[in-house]
């Protein structure tokens, strides 16, 4: 997590770092800070929470002409988030910001220590600076400065991205990645920027390059050098809408009111008028593949753990689904007949990275459904689905989950159509459905008034159960995880048949359930379920097509015909409610407290 920039160039320094950190903040908010060097003198500054306190800390500080910057947003893994454990660290007379974890920092620690260094903070970040400055003590040129500085790099073990400036060499930022994103933009004229992602990037830069892991380099406004290789620059559309908030009060809500827009893109040229089609799926690549196994993190596991029901179902094919963090070490039996598919939004989730790589080690052929292109996911994997959900600011995850779910349910008619699981005509049945998906995430968005009103009853309480069957029963995890991660309010998912073998115990009028009753799938079944809370005074909030007359409060969902549709529905009506009771409690939905939107730390 974390998010850094870094800027070389004769535009307003703070304004060029700032304006950049606010497009990563999503990816941290526990401080912010800068460090601005101009003719060898450098400023920094930093403030604890978001970005707009450093803002204010730095209104009146400007910079006049050429020079460099870097700067940092942070989400706090080694120390307390505090001024003084914010980034950018500094030495005598450098400074570092990096994203990642250095694993092996309390054993450079003691050692800088030997040799007399004094730590100003609790974190893993700080050995850099001190041990750059040592390494760096009797260099006098630029050469040997980088020298120092690959010394530094090669004593790290851990995942890094870092960008460090000093007062020996004041027009240069020297570079490294290895496991964290980083991402260098430049324009004629010498103007450089660095960054976590390339949305800072969009509308400054002419061409960026993605760094390779493992790679080294410095910058001046003169040259670009990097190790082992060049850095392969391509030209950075500008096109891509800057996500603003357009009227809505949260990118939360926006992302909910954009899905069925973007839901369409991402079946633009794959679901096809009577046909399933994946140009990204070779039959060469998926010769041999008998089975599937799929890993992913928090709300992508939701996703991958709804696509197990219908691969199964749909593909006959058996399927695996895992938490990433939990497969890396469970010395998983690996086989070349399976494929192995990670899902991720960001695709720069550190477990879902790992788990992708063990998989690759082990032979297997690998496929990243993912949100962003270039992402450390998508560039390791062999081959890749783009979600094509565009930028999701939110940290609960909206619309990158309904675009996954959707890819998915593509997929599993793509393998079932392949494998001949299901006649020609099922899968004109089940395209024409597809199509319906759009106008359902659109109508779904009916119930916010419902939800805003129905919210001021839920804010109280000892907790929350969502309750499903099936394929609902996954989304019953992703509807507790959506309330909990920005109302704060404690939520569990649950198979419904479940509930009788020891949650029921909880059961009394603080307890609300909200059972997700769809008509399409086991109704008959869920109901009892849901009799059985409602007989111990569970207060009842039904999300059904049906009115379910031992609810305390209905949502009424349109009828529908195919359980997908029923679903996604479902889906929406789940994130608004979330949304209303988070709103309600006065809380930041768009940055919730203790989250980061991209977890590249395990
Ligand atoms: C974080 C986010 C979640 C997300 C999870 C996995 O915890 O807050 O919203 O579901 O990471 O992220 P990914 O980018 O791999 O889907």
């Amino acid at each position: 997590m974390c998010g850094i920039v870094g800027y070389i160039g004769s535009k307003e320094i703070k304004n060029e770092l700032i304006e950049g950190l606010r497009e990563l903040e999503y990816r941290g908010y526990d401080s912010a800070g800068i460090a601005v060097m101009q003719e060898g003198n450098i400023k920094a500054f930093k403030a604890v929470g978001k970005l707009q306190n450093l803002k204010e800390k730095t209104k009146n500080f400007k910079t006049i002409g050429p020079g460099v910057g870097i700067g940092h947003t942070r989400w706090a893994t080694h120390g307390k988030p505090t001024e003084l454990n914010a980034h950018p660290h500094m030495g005598k007379y450098s400074y570092v910001v990096h994203n990642g974890i250095i694993e092996n920092y309390r054993e450079i620690k003691s050692e800088l220590e030997k040799d007399g260094v004094q730590f100003l903070s609790q974190t893993d970040t700080e050995v850099i600076v001190h041990l750059f400055e040592k390494e760096a003590a009797n260099a006098k040129d630029i050469k040997e400065l980088y020298d120092a500085f690959k010394r530094t790099i090669d004593r790290l073990d851990g995942a890094y991205a870092v960008l460090l400036i000093t007062q020996k060499a004041p027009d240069t930022i020297f570079f490294a990645r290895k496991g964290s994103p980083m991402i260098i933009g430049r324009n004629p004229g010498g103007e450089i920027y660095f960054a976590s992602s390339d949305a800072p990037l969009i509308g400054k830069a002419e061409e960026v390059a993605y760094m390779e892991d493992g790679t080294v380099g410095y910058a001046t406004p003169d040259t670009i050098y990097s190790e082992p290789k060049p850095l392969a620059f391509v030209p950075l559309s500008g096109d891509k809408l800057r996500a603003q908030k357009g009227g809505f009060r949260f990118f939360m809500e926006k992302e909910i009111y954009e899905q069925y827009h973007v839901i369409s893109d991402t079946m633009i040229g794959r679901v096809l008028d009577k046909d399933i089609a994946f140009e990204e799926l070779s039959e060469n690549f998926l010769e041999g593949i008998s089975r599937i196994k799929i890993c992913a993190c928090g709300t992508s596991y939701h996703a991958a753990l709804t696509s197990s029901y219908l691969f199964e179902r749909q593909a006959k094919m058996p399927v695996n689904v895992e938490i990433a963090s939990e497969f890396r070490y469970k010395d998983p039996l690996l086989d070349t007949d399976t494929l192995f598919i990670v899902i991720s939004q960001s695709g720069e989730t550190a477990d879902t990275l790992e788990a992708l790589k063990m998989a690759k080690s082990a032979g297997l052929k690998t496929l990243a459904i993912c949100n962003v292109d270039n992402s450390s996911i998508v560039r390791l994997a062999d081959t890749s689905i783009l979600t094509r959900a565009g930028i999701e600011k939110g940290v609960a995850s909206t619309k990158a989950f309904a675009t996954q779910v959707m890819v998915l349910w593509m997929l599993s008619l793509f393998f079932a159509k392949r494998t001949k699981a299901i006649a020609p005509e099922t899968v004109e049945g089940e395209t024409s459905f597809m199509h319906q998906v759009p106008r359902v995430l659109k109508d779904a968005l009916k119930v916010h008034e419902k939800c805003k009103r129905l919210s001021k009853r839920y804010l109280h309480g000892h907790g929350f159960f969502f309750i499903g069957r099936d394929i609902f029963y996954p989304l019953a995890l992703e509807g507790a995880l959506k309330l909990k991660e920005i109302s704060y309010l404690h939520a569990e998912g649950y198979p419904a048949g479940e509930m009788k073998h020891g949650p029921i115990a909880l059961a009394d009028a603080e307890l609300f359930t909200v059972a997700l009753m769809p008509k399409t799938i086991l109704y008959d079944k869920t109901k009892s379920n849901v009799e059985e809370l409602s007989a111990r005074d569970s207060t009842i909030l039904s999300i059904s097509p049906e009115m379910f007359e031992l609810a305390d409060d209905f949502i009424l969902t349109h009828p529908h015909t195919h359980p997908m549709l029923e679903f996604f529905e479902m889906m929406v009506v789940e994130q608004l409610l979330a949304m209303e009771i988070a709103i309600r409690l006065g809380n930041d939905v768009d940055m919730p407290r203790n989250l980061a939107k991209s977890v590249t730390v395990e």
